[in-house]
């Protein structure tokens, strides 16, 4: 029996992750879910949309499935996900992207492994206004986080036998935030047999939409990471089928890769693959290998066999298409 953390999320969130517990019930997995709420639905009660409960929750179990949280734009509480990701020192975000079977798409073989910083960078929040017409946000970049994170890319590579990493800077205009980014890469490169790439952020965005397959594992701080792991789920099929995994020294978060899907919340349109492929990657961290592995076939059988939701061009359901899974287990 496993002791989880369930982040339940809002928009789709919900429904999303009904369709994953069901799923891996299905494959026999025994869990003890704690299920817990964020966002902007606790704040009436509790005040703040990211309670102590929850950090509590995440440590006391290590390891949490999360489904996606708002956050409102231009104005509001500062993002569920950010501070949540700094709470818990989830340093790395790691978002491997790979075609899946019967999803068309412009590319095949595309099998890239985005590895984002998720600590700092225009992401610490440090921003301040001015005056009326002015507003400023400071980009920190730090030689630790950046060694840090590099020695993850690298070793990740190592550890499931990719070729080379990439770093993805703007070093030739932020000389120097983006350029301690770059020098703390070819540092740790230094000490790995695998060769480190460097290439410009706007170039890498060129390259990935006119020749995918060039890239391996990518190297990039938090801002152009989270650009460009769009970008490359849009490579693969779009948002609904893009995994993702938040992952520090002594706690890991799963979740998908696209946000809570306000325009098509509670319609039971939502494709829960991204957080099922997030789910299989958890299950495989807790050593539950064998039950990832056989969801990941049933769900490829699916795929192949044309059952797909409206964003892949199919007619599922989130409903017929999680059921249908499950009979393929
Ligand atoms: P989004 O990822 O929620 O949606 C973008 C487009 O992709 C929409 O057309 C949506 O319908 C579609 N889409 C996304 N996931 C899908 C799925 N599973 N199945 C089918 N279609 C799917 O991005 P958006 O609209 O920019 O953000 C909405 C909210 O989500 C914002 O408040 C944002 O801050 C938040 N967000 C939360 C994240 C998280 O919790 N980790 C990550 C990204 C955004």
């Amino acid at each position: 029996m496993h002791n989880l953390t369930l982040i339940k999320g809002d928009g789709i969130g919900p429904e999303i992750s009904d369709a994953v517990l069901k799923i891996i019930s299905a494959a026999g997995v025994d869990i003890n879910w704690d299920i817990q709420t964020a966002g902007a639905d606790v704040i009436e009660a509790e005040g703040v949309p990211l309670p102590q409960r929850v950090i509590d929750s995440v440590k006391r179990n290590k390891v949490a499935l999360k489904s996606p949280v708002t956050t409102p734009i231009g104005k509001g509480f500062r993002s569920v996900n950010v501070q949540l990701r700094k709470e818990l020192d989830l340093y790395a975000n790691l978002r491997p992207c790979y075609n899946l079977p019967n999803v068309k798409t412009r590319y095949d073989g595309v099998d890239i492994v985005v590895v984002r910083e998720n600590t700092e960078d225009l992401y610490a929040g440090i921003e301040r206004q001015i005056d009326d017409d002015t507003a400023e946000s400071i980009k920190r970049i730090t030689r630790s986080a950046s060694e840090r994170i590099a020695k993850f890319a690298f070793d990740y590579a190592v550890k499931n036998n990719r070729k080379f990493v990439t770093v993805v800077t703007k070093a030739n205009i932020c000389k120097l935030s983006d350029g301690l980014f770059l020098d703390s890469a070819r540092k740790i490169a230094a000490d790995y047999y695998l060769p480190l790439k460097e290439i410009l952020v706007d170039n890498c965005c060129m390259q990935l939409v006119q020749n995918p397959n060039q890239f391996d594992v990518l190297l990039l701080p938090n801002l152009y990471g989270d650009i460009v792991s769009d970008l490359c789920a849009g490579l693969i099929g779009g948002l609904g089928v893009a995994q993702g995994a938040n992952i520090g020294k002594d706690y890991a978060v799963f979740e998908p890769v696209h946000g809570s899907a306000p325009d098509i919340a509670g319609q039971n349109k939502a494709n829960p693959t991204a957080m099922l492929m997030s789910a299989i990657e958890m299950l495989n961290y807790i050593g539950e290998n064998d039950a990832g592995q056989r969801i990941k076939s049933a769900l490829f059988i699916t795929l192949q066999d044309g059952i797909k939701t409206a964003d892949l061009g199919g007619i599922a359901s989130c409903t017929e298409f999680t059921n249908s899974i499950i009979s393929r287990l």
